[in-house]
């Protein structure tokens, strides 16, 4: 699904804003799948981008400039996406009708489901699938506040907006794409980053549930920078792998389990909840993205969990690079941190 300006046959980069760093990614359609043309993250200080708001746009655009820079990217068309309060994803059913009346009919009902002015907020809508009977059809309304647009706007110096997504369905997009799920296969899928984590529960392609949680890596690092008395930087490096003199890896599991445990929470709550209003699908398999998806125990702790496969999701897994440009330890390396990005390169080819 395309959205807010989608349906574009022109090319798009990429662009993923995260509250630690910036990715973007283009990709060429072959003839059999996808390919990466280039591919960069910019990591971003700490005050740059909170809580989903960018707060200094020139740190970002000059995060953005470096990457184009550095992968010598002409194309100035970006896709890119949104996710938080400012972004209301309602199911509504509608009568069925002619692509027109529907769009009336959308724009006149929009405004009962949405709490914020209807004159405050971008509106985008899909057809999701007719009700059994037939009689009326379930539409995926999505509405984000213009502000929000704006801001992540303000970023975008000479460049030009040209897609606005949601993270959970660019999530999604990379998942159709590289593991074309049959349509009653049921999978939730997981972006950790660093402030928050989107859950977006699919059935084949259709989304059936997406809730955003603030949670994700940061909460790792503060545990273990307030338990364990370290820096920053020292608390970063040893979640990621590194040995720290005087730090025993049960000191570190230790802590880093007890933070697990909270993500594992919230994950339950949400499968609970989905469980409770959305009826008949059991959730067959979990696939994690996201920085914060590669916390050392956090997969296997939901494997033990829910009892069914937890995999990293590949989003590469149909997309072919070259290996003489991108080395393949450092397309590995940051995989599950693209996997939003990929989905938003990969609007270039949505079918208008
Ligand atoms: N190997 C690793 N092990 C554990 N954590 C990691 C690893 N690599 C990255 N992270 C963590 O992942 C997070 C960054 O992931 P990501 O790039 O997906 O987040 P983001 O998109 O910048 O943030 P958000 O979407 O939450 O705003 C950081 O918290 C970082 O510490
Ligand atoms: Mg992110």
């Amino acid at each position: 699904m395309g959205l807010f300006g989608g349906k574009k046959q022109v090319n798009l980069v990429g662009l993923d804003i995260g509250s630690s760093s910036v990715k973007a990614v283009e990709l060429k359609k072959t003839k059999d799948g996808f390919e990466l043309l280039s591919v960069g993250l910019e990591p971003l200080s700490p005050e740059t981008v909170v809580d989903g708001a960018i707060i200094d746009a020139l740190s970002v655009s000059a995060a953005i400039d470096r990457i184009y820079a550095g992968q010598k990217v002409k194309n100035k068309n970006v896709a890119t996406s949104v996710s938080g309060h400012s972004v209301i994803i309602k199911k509504i059913n509608l009568p069925m009708l002619e692509e027109d009346e529907l769009y009336d009919q959308v724009y006149a009902d929009a405004g009962q489901y949405i709490p914020f002015d209807i004159a405050d907020v971008s509106l985008d809508y899909q057809v999701l699938e007719p009700s059994p009977a037939g009689d009326t059809q379930e539409v995926l309304l999505v509405a984000v506040k213009r502000d929000k647009i704006n801001n992540y706007q303000s970023a975008l110096i000479g460049r030009t907006l040209a897609m606005v997504d949601v993270d959970a369905f660019a999530l999604q997009n990379t998942y159709e794409t590289n593991y074309q799920p049959n349509p009653d296969e049921t999978a939730a899928l997981l972006n950790i980053g660093a402030s928050v984590m989107n859950i977006n529960i699919v059935r084949g392609g259709v989304p059936l549930f997406t809730r955003d949680v603030s949670v994700g890596g940061n909460q790792y690092t503060d545990a273990l920078q307030k338990e364990l008395e370290l820096t920053f930087e020292d608390a970063e490096n040893l979640k990621r792998g590194q040995a720290l003199a005087g730090i025993s890896d049960e000191q570190k599991a230790a802590v880093l389990r007890s933070v697990s445990e909270i993500l594992v929470l919230e994950i339950q709550k949400t499968f609970d909840f989905f469980r409770a209003t959305a009826g008949a699908a059991a959730i067959g398999h979990i696939y994690a993205a996201g920085g914060a998806a590669r916390t050392p125990g956090l997969l296997d702790m939901l494997k033990e969990e829910f009892q069914m496969p937890v995999d990293e999701l590949d989003p590469f897994r149909r997309v072919t690079y070259n290996p003489a440009k991108f080395s393949d330890e450092y397309v590995k390396e940051i995989a599950p941190r693209l996997a939003v990005c990929v989905g938003l390169g990969l609007r270039s080819f949505d079918e208008a």
